[in-house]
């Protein structure tokens, strides 16, 4: 089967790669808005970019009325935001923070996600996470003619949780990360050693 992009409709175009684009990680995202109401939310357009500048890119819609959504106009505005890297444990949360909320209205507060606040100048990290990285907005691309947004953020900090460390010398590190697959879950499976190139 050959599938013509220019006769699909974009919520055909989005199922499809977002079921053959798989695994992708997901960004957790913690912003603060100028009267420091916290929001929390997930994004799977995303993906590292580059070591130096040390970047991650994440692409981010609108909401359903059309209007900014509030980690884009917090992250523009604050020109911060926490990314914190979802286990297992925080499947469920992560996953109810994706409800479309009020701007006034905090994620942390409508699901009871407690955060911890790390470094004073940026927003606090969701409690317990295994890693969670601490950015600056670096740019926002412009993608012709689309509606979403991608923006490219640059890694100040980062925290890592000392359970998922297995070499400190080496910083070697083993967790289990949820991606999304679909409108599904997964877990890492099992990890195949690479083959010695002749
Ligand atoms: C696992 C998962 C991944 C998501 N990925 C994206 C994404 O990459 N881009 C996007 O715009 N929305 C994505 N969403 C939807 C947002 O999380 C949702 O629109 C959320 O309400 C945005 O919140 P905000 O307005 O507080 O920023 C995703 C939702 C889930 C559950």
């Amino acid at each position: 089967m050959i599938v013509d992009y220019a006769d699909k409709a974009l919520t055909q175009r989005y199922q499809l790669m977002a079921q053959t684009i798989i695994p992708r990680p997901i960004a957790w995202i913690v912003t603060e808005n100028e009267k420091g109401i916290i929001n929390i939310a997930p994004f799977s357009y995303f993906m590292g970019l580059s070591s130096k500048p040390a970047t991650m890119i994440v692409s981010i819609g609108h909401k359903s009325d059309g209007s900014e959504k509030d980690t884009l106009k917090n992250i523009k505005e604050s020109k911060k935001c926490t990314i914190c890297m979802v286990d297992e444990e925080h499947l469920e949360s992560m996953h109810f923070s994706s409800k479309e909320l009020r701007k006034d209205e905090s994620e942390a507060n409508a699901f009871d996600i407690k955060t911890t606040k790390i470094f004073e100048d940026f927003p606090p990290m969701v409690e317990d996470v295994p890693s969670a990285f601490f950015c600056e907005f670096y740019q926002e691309i412009e993608l012709k003619g689309s509606k979403t947004i991608p923006l490219v953020v640059e890694i100040k900090q980062q925290f890592i949780d000392d359970e998922i460390i297995t070499n400190r010398e080496k910083i070697t590190l083993e967790y289990a990360p949820v991606a999304r697959v679909g409108k599904s879950y997964a877990l890492l499976g099992e990890q195949i050693t690479p083959p010695k190139i002749p």
